[in-house]
């Protein structure tokens, strides 16, 4: 390179350092702000003591999701990394607590109801026959997977890349959890659930709270779900 060409990278190179010390890096805008929602939480399966104790949980869950999303709206982005770094730690949180807030209000709009009933002619029993070769198929896997998980959850979902209904076993609130996955049924194993009300017998918790899912409202997940799967194709 000639010293013509090489004073002149050295001009437009002072040039591009100066404009970009005054161009000042926008600010991220990605805060949103979540409340959590009421339910009737009717059921006969577990204590007014549990289901006071899942309130505590979900507003600290809702109250912390929103404290992150304020966090990570000005945190250093730079200094991220994946060893030790403020980033890093706000966007495990957020994942964490997405699924805890979340998750939790799935699960207790679909039980509460003993007097449920599913019919063979049902969206949820049609499917779930399908991908399982059977109802009962599916309620053995689904209890296994709730056997399964450490403090974590069960949950049916529809998967938008195998496009059928998989069961997946949670673990804490986040981990294990494919991509494109819609929940349709939703069981807490987490041990605040039962713990209270059944000791350490998870089994005899599941199988209560699985004869009250409320059918009613998971058919409607899956009409959803299948919607999402129509417009997918
Ligand atoms: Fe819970």
């Amino acid at each position: 390179m000639s010293k013509k060409q090489n004073f002149l990278k050295g001009i437009v190179k002072d040039a591009v350092k100066e404009v970009s010390s005054k161009i000042e890096m926008p600010s991220l805008s990605e805060a949103y702000v979540v409340q959590a929602r009421k339910h009737s939480q009717h059921t006969d399966s577990l204590s007014q003591k549990t289901i006071s104790i899942h309130n505590e949980l979900l507003d600290g869950y809702v109250k912390s999701l929103n404290e992150v999303s304020i966090k990570l709206d000005s945190v250093d982005r730079d200094s991220s990394n994946p060893n030790s770094s403020e980033f890093r730690q706000l966007k495990l949180d957020e994942a964490h607590l997405i699924n805890a807030a979340f998750l939790h209000g799935l699960f207790f709009e679909n039980i509460g109801d003993p007097e449920s009933r599913i019919s063979t002619e049902d969206l949820s029993h049609i499917r779930l026959s399908r991908d399982w070769g059977s109802f009962d198929a599916w309620q053995r896997d689904f209890i296994a997977c709730s056997m399964a998980a450490r403090n974590g959850w069960a949950v049916t979902c529809y998967n938008t890349f195998l496009d059928r209904y998989i069961n997946v076993v949670v673990d804490l609130h986040s981990l294990n959890v494919p991509f494109g996955c819609i929940p349709v049924v939703v069981m807490d194993c987490w041990e605040h659930s039962y713990f209270t009300d059944y000791g350490k017998d998870r089994k005899t918790y599941v199988y209560a709270l699985m004869k009250e899912l409320k059918w009613e409202k998971i058919n409607k997940r899956f009409e959803d779900a299948e919607k999402i799967s129509r417009v997918l194709k």
